[in-house]
């Protein structure tokens, strides 16, 4: 696909990013937070704590890094996780149980304690008008219910698209209860059988005179992204937007370490950082 390089992203300051127009993310602080709640959401976790500043200051596509709180120190590092919701003072996050960190994270009862770093990164931007097209894959939906809620707000005509592998996957499309969604099983189990992508060419019409162009917001595995930002781009549709959110592994979470870049045409850039969520054609696929 073709590619314009990389804009430079200053690290955030809490104020507006001159750039883009883009709101740069706001100051991170680690918080120490009980658990509230715990439940298993088909073959994902949510788990909600109580953190009245991050839930102040986050935004649609942040993220944070966990890890249980106390001197245990394996694993050591914390792991990031998309912020799913936010209460007044809770945040609530969606886990999907792959390896030990988000193992132990996901096993965490009401009364546990996690040591949570954040609001990180990037989030989406919401400055644009036309109508929005939100496409989420597995466990990459987590981040799109608050985005979903913000673009809501903003009285952004949506279409969400939620796919998964299979039923136990599906479950999860039950949060999404407030929004119109349409969902997509690999097995056909729940919804309409076939991957994600598929009704993405029907959604990505030309606007009535006047109107801007619809704009996509997704989130998911690699391949499912990639798919995603091929199709954007050559849907012949003039001045279409994608925006993507990059899960990549992550060791700091917040610029020190390099564990987290990607490749993008001016180079490589940080996901935690300058991400997770960039412009599909700012990013070498
Ligand atoms: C910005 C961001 C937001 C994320 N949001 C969520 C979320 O909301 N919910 C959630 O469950 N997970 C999320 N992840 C992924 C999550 O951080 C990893 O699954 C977790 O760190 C794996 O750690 P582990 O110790 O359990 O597994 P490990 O033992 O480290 O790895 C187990 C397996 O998972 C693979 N893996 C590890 N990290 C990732 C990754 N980032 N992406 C894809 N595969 C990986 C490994 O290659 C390995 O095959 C997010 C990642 C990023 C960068
Ligand atoms: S995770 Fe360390 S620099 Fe991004």
């Amino acid at each position: 696909m073709a590619a314009r390089p990389a804009q430079p992203r200053p690290a955030g300051d809490g104020k507006e990013d001159a750039v883009k127009g883009r709101e740069a993310p706001g100051p991170a602080a680690l918080h120490d937070c009980r658990v509230v709640e715990s439940r298993p959401v088909g073959a994902y976790r949510l788990i909600s704590f109580v953190c009245r500043e991050i839930a102040a200051a986050a935004r649609p596509g942040q993220f944070v890094m966990v890890r249980e709180s106390g001197p245990a120190l394996d694993p050591l590092l914390p792991r990031p996780m998309g912020i799913h919701d936010i209460g007044s003072d809770l945040i609530s996050i969606l886990i999907e149980p792959v390896g030990k960190g988000s193992g132990r994270l996901a096993a965490s009862k009401v009364g546990d304690r996690l040591a949570v770093l954040g609001p990180l990164g990037r989030g989406f931007d919401l400055q644009k008008k036309g109508q929005a097209v939100i496409v989420g894959g597995g466990i990459g939906v987590s981040p799109l219910k608050l985005l979903a809620r913000a673009l809501a707000e903003r009285g952004r005509s949506m279409r969400l698209i939620l796919g998964f592998k299979s039923r136990d996957q599906a479950a999860s499309a039950g949060l999404f209860r407030d929004f119109d969604g349409e969902v997509f099983t690999e097995d056909g189990s729940v919804g309409s059988r076939g991957l994600v992508s598929e009704p993405l060419p029907g959604c990505l019409l030309p606007p009535p005179e006047g109107e801007p162009a619809p704009e996509v917001f997704a989130c998911g595995p690699g391949p499912m992204l990639s798919a995603v930002a091929r199709i954007s781009s050559e849907c012949g549709v003039p001045g279409v937007r994608t925006q993507v959110s990059v899960a990549t592994h992550m060791a700091c979470g917040v610029g020190s370490c390099q564990g987290c870049v990607v490749a993008a045409a001016g180079g490589y850039v940080k996901a935690c950082t300058e991400g997770p969520v960039f412009d599909a054609e700012e990013l070498k696929w």
